[in-house]
């Protein structure tokens, strides 16, 4: 495949345009969920989800069903949730927890480390000694393995280790796990809903800081509205940051990080304050990692592990799983993640502020979705195929990190620094140099 045809990358000209056929395309979807989502490493889930003895949560890597399960002992593995008699999906719920899986088709059986405990009939079945030189059990996945609890998979064993495909963007996932000692859960209540457009419209938009006050004019103002309502004792506590970030952040409203492999992440200053439910916790995240790094967990950050994370710690703290069912057709699934261990009132407020913002009921996950299936319906004018969505930051991206990069001692491929209005852009190069180097070649056999 020619990805020049695709992405016009030519940073000597000061050019980076993106064609909008690679989000209608049948073949370069194909192609991408063969490559990117078949083919490397996906984020698969929490380990929390599967927290005691055989415990499981079923998810996906592209098309292919996946099965994480933690045996007797406590050790989790992933399977393709598939059965060796015929294929059929065992585990048919999201979550569970089972000693044993039963195959609905044949009832062949399957403990929870994945070794086949029983097949119906077997004496009776005339089978042949070649029969019983097959290993019976569920297939593994190639590669899996987390990091601070997160979990990832690879259908593929050509990839590089995973601390190596995360590289610094690593330090970026320690800061969300790092908010509790005792670690991060999922609160009770997923949510998955479909949008009618392309996977990447999601990866881009988690990183978009120029379509807010655009696209959520709604939610900014009930957000005005409610802030006259804060008494004044709260609004005078709540610049309580470090001297470090008071005078390194003047001018300075937040930037971007791009990372090797086509990780991202977009921060904003927010400031320790009681607007975030961490703020009980302030002092003692201080004590724990040092009053600058403390800050950074208070900054708005919206995260993408490339291809299908994207943490956004923003209004509250969303963990999202993008999962690409068609060129035109996505399905998210959304949860609230928080720290462990967290009072009642702030998982209270955390909550409340994550049904205000996201889901399909709140105030800003509509407006998105409803921008991403107008992108999608524009893309069909193709007069003019290259985009111009991705040029702003231009001249202000720089390569390597900055001062607030080295207080997580995090060395990122490039940076941007911006005011309220830069809002950058070249983040999303990060996505499509991947993209591109992960797309291009040969023909797939
Ligand atoms: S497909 Fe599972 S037992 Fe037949
Ligand atoms: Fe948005």
């Amino acid at each position: 495949m020619d990805v020049t045809r695709y992405i016009d990358d030519r940073p000597e000209d000061g050019a980076f345009r993106v064609n909008r056929a690679i989000f209608t395309d049948q073949a370069v979807f194909d192609r991408e969920l063969a490559r990117l989502f078949e083919g490397g490493w996906v984020f698969l889930g929490m380990e929390s989800q599967a927290p005691a003895p055989h415990d499981f949560f079923t998810t996906f890597a592209g098309r292919v069903p996946i099965l994480v399960q933690r045996d007797g002992e406590g050790h989790l593995r992933a399977f393709v949730n598939s059965c060796p008699h015929k294929g059929a999906r065992l585990a048919q719920t999201q979550a569970g927890n089972a000693r044993l899986h039963v195959c609905p088709y044949h009832s062949w059986s399957f403990d929870s480390a994945g070794r086949s405990k029983a097949i119906k009939w077997q004496r009776a079945g005339c089978y042949d000694a070649a029969f019983a030189q097959d290993d019976h059990g569920l297939a593994e996945l190639p590669r899996f393995a987390g990091h601070r609890g997160f979990l990832f998979g690879s259908l593929s064993a050509d990839v590089p280790g995973l601390s190596e495909y995360l590289g610094e963007a690593a330090h970026l996932l320690d800061l969300v796990a790092d908010q509790s000692a005792e670690g991060l859960e999922l609160v009770p209540g997923q949510v998955t809903f479909t949008y009618a457009a392309n996977w990447k419209l999601q990866l881009e938009n988690c990183s978009d800081a120029y379509h807010f006050t655009s696209a959520h004019p709604s939610y900014i103002r009930v957000l005005e509205r409610r802030q006259q309502e804060i008494s004044a004792d709260v609004v005078a506590s709540v610049w309580e940051s470090s001297d470090f970030w008071k005078e390194e952040a003047q001018g300075v409203a937040g930037g971007s990080y791009s990372f090797a492999h086509g990780h991202v992440l977009n921060w904003g200053i927010f400031g320790v304050t009681p607007a975030i439910p961490l703020y009980e916790s302030a002092q003692v995240l201080a004590e724990r990692h040092g009053e600058a790094r403390r800050d950074w967990m208070f900054n708005m950050r919206n995260l993408t592990i490339f291809p299908n994370l994207q943490v956004a710690e923003n209004a509250s703290s969303q963990l999202r799983v993008i999962r690409p069912l068609g060129p035109g057709l996505t399905e998210m699934r959304t949860w609230c993640i928080a720290p462990k261990g967290e009072s009642k009132a702030a998982r209270r407020q955390r909550i409340r502020q994550y049904e205000d913002f996201f889901n399909p009921t709140g105030m800003a996950t509509p407006d998105d979705t409803v921008s991403y299936e107008n992108c999608q319906a524009g893309f069909a004018g193709t007069v003019n195929p290259w985009l111009q969505g991705h040029a702003r930051g231009m001249t202000a991206s720089v390569a390597g990190g900055n001062r607030f990069s080295d207080v997580l001692g995090m060395q990122p491929e490039r940076s941007v620094l911006a005011d309220a209005q830069l809002c950058d852009e070249t983040l999303y190069h990060s996505y499509y140099r991947a993209w591109a180097a992960r797309m291009a070649g040969g023909d797939d056999a």
